[in-house]
């Protein structure tokens, strides 16, 4: 890719706040110097990108926390994060982009609908096997609406507090209500399953119970998201808290084509075999086809190549089935 193409496109990602690909145009930038015979040049870009990537990717904690509630106990139980991932970002079914969509458009009419006396949908259940943007959606539900994501660790919660669970979630509920934000419940199940399957059965229905309440009264106009790999062993009285459950599955032909597309950024060679490879990639969900384009730039990068080619990335696919099936 030539020069100009790539000082734009750094100059874009930077723009957007997209730092992942804001990395790789810049390691593509080294790449592309070494290849000249710049090798001095490319080397220090390269050191420059780790420490800036080093920095980028500090603890949690050392960001200032927007909340007013005692500041040690609520950082044990939450995590926060300012996403700017957009919505765009994402290659998503129809029937997905369609209900995010919808949730956004009524959180950014929220004083209007509010002055109507309704609520605008804010609280979601999540729904889908590993890796098909679950997580995602929820950081760009935050990004998309200029909101911080706050994720709730479940497992660790109950885990940690088993006997206090129920009135450390009243603690986040609290924190809901003074800081509007998007609050992720992630690997619901942990708390979400049926009652009578685990052993604790007492510890787990009260938290169950004062979870369902929670949301039941919640007025505040933060979202509450909830994410699941194992809807089977949720609650049916759950799924009617909500006031809309998204499924995500796995990328049917077109959309992995899009994905491909999507990750590969500047890396694709002009004549990609799209067709061969989306058979390669079927039954792979959205976060191993972004590992394998991952590898296939990453290698790229290694040997001083500023292309992908359809063999280079039929490779990583492949390796990734392998893995997928054991
Ligand atoms: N719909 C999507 N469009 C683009 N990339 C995706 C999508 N879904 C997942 N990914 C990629 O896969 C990674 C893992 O997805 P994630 O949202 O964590 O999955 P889940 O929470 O459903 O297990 C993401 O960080 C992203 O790189
Ligand atoms: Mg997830």
């Amino acid at each position: 890719m030539a020069k100009a193409d790539q000082l734009k496109a750094l100059l874009k990602s930077h723009f957007e706040g997209n730092d992942s690909h804001f990395f790789a145009v810049a390691m593509q930038m080294a790449a592309a110097e070494a290849k000249r015979g710049h090798g001095k040049l490319a080397q220090e870009i390269r050191a420059l990108i780790d420490e800036a990537k080093a920095k980028k990717s500090a603890p949690v904690s050392s960001l200032p926390i927007p909340i007013t509630t005692p500041r040690g106990e609520l950082s044990s139980l939450l995590s926060v994060s300012y996403p700017k991932l957009r919505l765009s970002d994402m290659v998503l079914l129809e029937s997905v982009s369609e209900r995010l969509k919808r949730l956004i458009k009524e959180q950014r009419q929220i004083k209007k609908i509010r002055s109507y006396g309704l609520m605008p949908r804010k609280k979601l259940l999540l729904v889908g096997q590993p890796g098909t943007g679950k997580t995602m959606s929820a950081t760009v539900l935050a990004g998309e609406l200029g909101l911080p994501l706050f994720t709730v660790r479940l497992d660790s919660l109950m885990t940690k507090y088993m006997g206090e669970t129920a009135a450390k979630l009243r603690l986040i509920f609290e924190s809901l209500n003074q800081t509007r934000g998007v609050y992720l419940f992630d690997e619901f199940d942990a708390i979400g399953s049926q009652r009578g399957l685990l052993n604790d059965v007492g510890e787990i229905r009260r938290i169950l119970n004062s979870f369902l309440q929670m949301i039941e009264q919640d007025t505040s106009d933060s979202l509450i998201l909830a994410a699941t790999n194992h809807p089977e062993i949720l609650d049916h009285a759950l799924f009617r808290r909500f006031d809309d459950v998204v499924e995500f599955g796995l990328p049917p032909k077109e959309l992995i084509e899009q994905t491909l597309n999507n990750k590969l950024l500047q890396f694709k060679k002009k004549d990609m075999d799209w067709k061969r490879l989306a058979e390669k990639a079927e039954g792979l969900s959205y976060a191993d086809i972004t590992r394998a384009c991952e590898d296939a730039i990453k290698d790229a990068i290694i040997h001083d190549r500023e292309e992908v080619s359809t063999e280079d990335l039929l490779k990583p696919l492949q390796e990734r089935q392998s893995i997928r099936k054991k």
